[in-house]
């Protein structure tokens, strides 16, 4: 795990939960999109969860889904189970490292799968084996729904998005924004179908991916 400096790096705790603040101003957004493309029931599965804050509000909204949060980093897990404490519809967050080959084998199949915010933190190597996954993982017709910042067209699409990735280069060399058009390209030949691409606020962009029947 990198210990990286982001811009959410020293945003307050209240008790065992963390706050994020970019997660709290983007929240309602990807609600918007969730609403539109997620199924009424079945299994979701989020990786790299963060605070918890989001899978939180994504239970509340879809009740008929059962929730499955999960993060690579130990100490996530405290703040996702304090954010998630009651809940029914959401089962205790695993640790799950999502750029492990092989880790959709180790679970049945999920009908949604939600990732915000991760691609741009790991190497482009291990965005690949996290993308090859996802789509092992998902039932057939399951929803892949991928939210960040990318580069688009070849280019990094604003100031702010040149100094962040700046930013993460300088931390580590490896990381940084990906091609959204590579990741698009890297789901399709794993199997999945392009449902939308949805322009977000600040510059962002939401994918949504289908699992093709198999
Ligand atoms: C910027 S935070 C995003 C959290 C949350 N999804 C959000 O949007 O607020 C990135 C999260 O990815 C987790 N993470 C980093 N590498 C990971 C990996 N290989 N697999 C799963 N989670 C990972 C970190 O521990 C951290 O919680």
């Amino acid at each position: 795990m990198r210990n990286l400096t982001l811009p959410d790096s020293s945003a307050p705790r209240e008790g065992a939960r963390r706050h994020a603040p970019s997660a709290a101003r983007n929240l309602a957004p990807i609600l918007a999109v969730l609403q539109r493309v997620l199924p009424e029931s079945g299994r979701a599965l989020e990786l790299a969860s963060g605070t918890g804050q989001h899978i939180a509000e994504f239970a509340r909204r879809f009740p008929g889904l059962g929730w499955q949060p999960s993060d690579a980093n130990p100490e996530a897990l405290a703040s996702i189970m304090a954010w998630v404490e009651g809940i029914a519809n959401v089962a205790a967050p695993i640790r799950l490292d999502a750029c492990t080959p092989g880790w959709a084998r180790k679970f049945e199949v999920w009908n949604a799968m939600c990732l915000t915010n991760l691609l741009h933190l790991i190497s482009t190597a291990e965005a690949l084996v996290l993308l090859q996954e996802v789509p092992k993982a998902l039932a057939d017709g399951g929803v892949f729904c991928l939210y960040g910042p990318f580069r688009q067209g070849g280019v990094l699409v604003s100031e702010g998005d040149a100094r962040f990735d700046a930013s993460l280069r300088a931390q580590d060399p490896d990381i940084g924004y990906k091609e959204i058009e590579w990741v698009q390209g890297v789901l399709c030949d794993a199997g999945l179908e392009v449902v939308d691409l949805v322009a977000m606020p600040a510059n962002n962009l939401m994918l949504i991916t289908r699992r093709a029947p198999r």
